[in-house]
């Protein structure tokens, strides 16, 4: 169904995993996508040339998000390519790390929050002024803001710095979602459990695939498209009536 006919999005983060799915759906679903990449220029610019094959718009624009500098480049780069209309904006670039917490540096942690949450607060910021009335805003946060996952203790590897970002990032949504109601512009968040991506590198293994199963009611692991379905619903005007939200997109996980 052609739901963002005549939409512009842009999808940070778009040329692998989730984001890539993404960019994919809104394109499917009609919209212009800017397919948004930090180093990955061959996967982002392969799904330009995959959109346009099927007779869709985009564009591969760069920016390190991980940079002070990062969003406010990047915003300015989108607005050179749509000029003064962006109605959809998904926030999904991110990393993450996992450590014991006593391995943990102040670099670590700097730069999880730089990338995860100072990258889409200013590019929120910075390209408010080309977003109207009836745009979305959907960011991509994680089940891991909700719940403890892994075996909690001193000596096991944990995701807490990051974990911690994506709390950040839905506090975000709540405050975007309140500011920018009044103007007709929706902020919500999809909140992903383990999805098969090059981030999740430890369900590559046997015994990581369990404990991701073991956590879940449905019984496979999550793909990208899972998350991009809900995207590309978010994004549309089907849910018009949803704001400041976050969607579990997790398969049942930790019921
Ligand atoms: N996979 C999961 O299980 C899972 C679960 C919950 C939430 N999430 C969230 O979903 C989002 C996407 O994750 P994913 O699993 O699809 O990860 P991924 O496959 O590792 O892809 C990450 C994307 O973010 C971009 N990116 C990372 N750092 C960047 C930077 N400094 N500047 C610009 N772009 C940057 C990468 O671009 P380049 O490669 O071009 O640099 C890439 O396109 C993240 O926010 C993640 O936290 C993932």
């Amino acid at each position: 169904m052609a739901t963002l006919q005549n939409k512009i999005a842009l999808v940070t983060g778009a040329s692998k995993g989730i984001g890539r799915a993404t960019a994919a759906a809104l394109a499917e679903a009609g919209a212009h996508v800017l397919v948004h990449y930090g180093r990955s220029v061959q996967e982002a610019e392969s799904l330009v040339a995959e959109i346009q094959a099927k007779g869709g718009r985009a564009n591969a624009i760069s920016a390190d998000l991980g940079t002070p500098a990062g969003a406010l480049l990047l915003a300015e780069r989108v607005r050179t390519v749509v000029g003064s209309q962006l109605d959809v904006l998904v926030l999904n670039a991110g990393i993450s790390k996992s450590a014991r917490m006593a391995d943990y540096t102040v670099e670590d942690f700097d730069s999880l929050f730089a990338t995860n949450v100072r990258g889409p607060f200013f590019l929120v910021q910075q390209l408010l002024p080309i977003l109207s009335e009836g745009s979305s805003i959907v960011a991509i946060s994680s089940a891991v803001a909700h719940t403890v996952v892994g075996k909690p203790g001193l000596e096991n590897p944990s995701i807490l710095a990051y974990a911690s970002t994506k709390g950040a990032l839905e506090t975000l949504v709540k405050n975007w979602a309140a500011i920018l109601g009044p103007s007709g512009i929706r902020v919500n968040a999809v909140a992903p459990g383990v999805i098969d991506t090059d981030m999740s590198n430890f369900t590559k293994t046997e015994a990581g695939r369990e404990v991701a199963l073991g956590m879940q009611a449905l019984k496979r692991l999550g793909r990208p498209e899972d998350v991009a379905d809900v995207v590309a619903f978010m994004a549309s005007d089907r849910s018009r009536w949803i704001t400041g939200a976050t969607i579990p997109v997790d398969g049942g996980s930790k019921l």
